[in-house]
């Protein structure tokens, strides 16, 4: 009912696709023999979608370094959609095209036990790509586990340092196994887990990042609509689940806190809700300036939706932020994600 009211006629749409099966992504495992497992995935019909965006065209970048085979007819090549885009560089995603529902099978570990690549929902590098992550950062994710994000995060080989947060300490375990199965040992010792209540982020160290990932508890739509296990829609977690804006605040602030001046944070939700996208952003910028005195700002991120149209199905009614919505054609989401910039003073 209440997404009824949110999304009106689109409603149905995302509703039936919700109740599909969800389409993945396959994130390139750059500490693997990424040759061999980029040329199996496109051996697939798959295409980096990151790369594609950048670049204006649905190809590979093998293909255009002139790969094995016939030089291709010289054809005038299309000028790239938005040079000036700044993400977080060095990610591969390799997804089926729209309207393609291929599944990819589960990646295979190389000679030396390293996977290939991480399934994952696509959508779900957005934030880590809205980052923008340069070289020599100072890292923090806020709530890491399982550790999807931590895994792209890793991926761009910039963080000087990553914290990888969450209160969990059985999530954390899923965490440390992702990075057991996905990194050498070298760049997991570059990365510290920690198991603390990121509301109290305060009390570890403040004004220290130049980025922070900030992807909340929500009420994991996608997951809600058909598992019955671990679901916040349940009579008896009503009100855990009428807290979670609270919480979802509460962390954001954190990260404010948490970045130095003049740094990033990125706050993400795979939830469709405005309560806990668009009034958690706002009331946390509210909070940060009335009680703490820091400046935010937000920044513009329409230029994602531009440059990912041929991937993801973006609503374009949000006040702050992006949502990917979820689409027969392209099943990815929901994914909401926006960025702020703290300011000098
Ligand atoms: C959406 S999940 C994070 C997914 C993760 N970023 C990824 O990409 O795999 C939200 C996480 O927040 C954690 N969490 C919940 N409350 C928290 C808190 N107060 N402090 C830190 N983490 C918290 C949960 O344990 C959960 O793992």
């Amino acid at each position: 009912m209440n997404y009824g009211m949110q999304f009106g006629p689109l409603w149905p749409s995302i509703r039936v696709s919700l109740l599909s099966a969800p389409k993945y992504g396959a994130l390139v495992n750059n500490f693997s023999q990424v040759d061999s497992v980029v040329r199996d995935l496109e051996g697939l019909c798959t295409t980096d979608f990151i790369y594609a965006a950048q670049n204006g065209r649905r190809d590979s970048p093998a293909e255009q370094a002139g790969g094995e085979g016939p030089a291709p007819p010289s054809e005038p090549t299309e000028a790239p959609v938005v040079p000036s885009l700044s993400v977080s560089p060095n990610i591969k995603c390799y997804t089926f095209s729209k309207g393609d529902i291929s599944r990819f099978s589960p990646a295979r570990p190389d000679t030396v036990g390293i996977l290939g690549y991480y399934l994952m929902d696509a959508a779900s590098l957005l934030p880590v790509l809205a980052l923008n992550v340069q070289p020599g950062h100072l890292v923090l994710d806020l709530c890491a586990a399982p550790g999807g994000k931590t895994l792209a995060l890793l991926q761009t080989g910039c963080c000087r340092h990553l914290t990888a947060n969450d209160i969990s300490a059985s999530r954390i375990k899923r965490l440390h196994q992702i990075l057991h199965s996905y990194l050498p040992k070298t760049v997991r010792n570059n990365v510290l887990v920690s198991m603390w209540d990121g509301r109290d982020w305060e009390q570890v160290e403040k004004d220290t990042f130049d980025r922070v990932l900030v992807d909340v508890p929500c009420t994991t739509d996608r997951h809600s609509v058909v598992e019955d296990d671990n679901n916040l829609f349940t009579r008896a977690r009503t009100k855990e689940r009428k807290q979670l804006p609270v919480l979802q605040m509460q962390l954001l602030v954190a990260g404010i806190l948490a970045v130095k001046p003049g740094g990033e944070v990125v706050y993400s939700t795979c939830s469709l809700s405005q309560l806990q996208n668009e009034y958690v952003v706002e009331s946390a910028i509210n909070v940060a300036e009335t009680q703490f005195g820091i400046g935010v700002h937000v920044e513009d991120l329409s230029c994602f939706r531009r440059l990912f149209q041929d991937t993801f199905s973006f609503y374009a009614e949000c006040r702050v932020g992006e949502l990917v919505l979820p689409h027969l054609t392209a099943n990815f989401g929901p994914m909401y994600f926006c960025k702020l910039r703290r300011t000098q003073h």
